[in-house]
C-alpha cells in the first residue's frame, strides 16, 4: 500500500507571534509512503527537489535515514500504537525551498505522519498528529498551519496539549515572499535569542500580538501596520541576514505596506501589503539584495486556506 500527502509550505511568527503565529502558503512537498513488502529492505528514504533556489549541497547534507525528521515523526507514531516501523520506502518531491524559513521541515514531518497513520488504520487522531509533529519540530507554528491549512494560533500548553485557533486572514492582504538564495539553520538562528528578555520586550510582544489579532479579525490596516512589529526575535537575528533591516527600513513609511517580517526563522522576508504596487516591492528588495551580492526569488502569494491533504 502506498499513501501520498501534500502539504503547503508555511510562514511563522508575522512579526509580534513568535513560536505562536503561523500561515500557510501555495507551495507544497509532497510525501508518498510505501509499505514494501520484502523483509529486511528497512528504511529507504529519496528526495527529489523542483526548488528554483535548489541548493544541490544542502539536499546532500540532509540526512535521508533514521537520523531524518520524517523518520523521527513515523518512528513515534509508530511507538505510540506499540509497533516499530520496517520495511517503508519514504519519497519526498519537494518545491518548497529547505533553511529559507518556509516550513519545508514542518511539510515532511507532517507528511509523514498524515501516510504513516493512514497507512496504519488511522489510530491517531488531528491532535494525536499535531502533538507528534510538534514535539519533532519543538514549536507549533509551523506545523499547526501546514495541518490545518489558513493563518492560525497555536500554542504547547504547559501539560504538553496544544491549542489551535485558526483566524480569517483578510483575502485582499497580499504576501509578498522574498526568498534569499543562502541558508539560515533554525537551529542557527534560534541560538542568538537571549535565554532571558527584558520585561519591557515582553510587553511589547505581547500589546502588538493582540493587535495583530483583532486587526486581522477587523481587516484593520491601520492596527496591522503598528501590530507587525516584534522585540523577541527579529531584532537579534538581524545580524544573520544581509539587507534585512535595509528591506525593512524601506517600506516603512509606504502607504499601502502593512508590514515586513522576517518567515520563520528566516532568511525569507515577508512583505505585506494591500493596494500597493507588487512590481515596486519586487525592484525594491532585488535592488538592496542583489546589491550585495544575494540573488533573490520573489513572488506574491495568498494564504492558502488547506492544510495537507492525502492525494493520489
Ligand atoms: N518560531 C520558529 C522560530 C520558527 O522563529 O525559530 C522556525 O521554525
Amino acid at each position: 500500500m502506498k499513501v501520498s500527502v501534500k502539504v503547503p509550505a508555511t510562514s511563522a511568527n508575522i512579526g509580534p507571534g513568535f513560536d505562536c503565529l503561523g500561515l500557510a502558503l501555495p507551495i507544497y512537498n509532497t510525501i508518498t509512503i510505501e509499505e514494501t513488502v520484502l523483509p529486511g529492505t528497512g528504511i529507504e528514504i529519496n528526495m527529489m527537489s523542483e526548488d528554483e533556489v535548489f541548493d544541490e549541497m544542502i539536499f546532500d547534507n540532509i540526512p535521508k535515514d533514521e537520523n531524518s525528521i520524517v523518520y523521527k515523526a513515523v518512528e513515534m507514531l509508530y511507538n505510540s500504537i506499540g509497533q516499530e516501523p520496517s520495511e517503508l520506502k519514504i519519497n519526498i518531491q519537494s518545491q518548497i525551498p529547505i533553511t529559507r524559513g518556509l516550513g519545508s521541515s514542518a511539510a515532511v514531518i507532517v507528511g509523514g505522519l498524515m501516510a504513516a497513520n493512514k497507512l496504519l488504520g488511522s489510530p491517531a487522531d488531528e491532535t494525536a498528529l499535531l502533538s507528534i509533529a510538534t514535539e519533532v519540530e519543538g514549536h507549533p507554528d509551523n506545523v499547526a498551519p501546514a495541518i490545518l491549512g489558513g493563518f492560525v494560533l497555536s500554542s504547547q500548553e504547559e501539560d504538553g496539549s496544544i491549542i489551535c485557533q485558526k483566524l480569517d486572514w483578510p483575502e485582499e492582504w497580499d504576501i509578498t515572499v522574498c526568498i534569499p538564495d543562502f541558508e539560515l539553520s533554525t537551529n542557527i538562528a534560534r541560538s542568538v535569542l537571549p535565554e532571558n528578555i527584558p520585561l519591557s520586550d515582553a510587553v511589547f510582544n505581547a500589546k502588538h500580538l493582540a493587535m495583530l489579532i483583532n486587526a486581522v479579525n477587523k481587516k484593520d490596516e491601520k492596527l496591522m501596520k503598528i501590530a507587525l512589529k516584534d522585540k523577541l526575535h527579529q531584532p537579534y537575528r538581524e545580524k544573520l541576514v544581509p539587507g534585512m533591516k535595509e528591506i525593512m527600513d524601506a517600506f516603512k513609511h509606504e502607504d499601502g505596506i502593512l508590514g515586513t517580517v522576517l518567515s520563520g526563522a528566516g532568511p525569507t522576508m515577508l512583505v505585506i501589503s494591500h493596494k500597493y504596487d507588487l512590481d515596486k516591492i519586487k525592484a525594491t528588495v532585488k535592488e538592496i539584495w542583489e546589491g550585495q551580492s544575494i540573488k533573490v526569488d520573489i513572488k506574491t502569494l495568498k494564504v492558502e486556506p488547506e492544510g495537507a491533504k492525502f492525494v493520489e
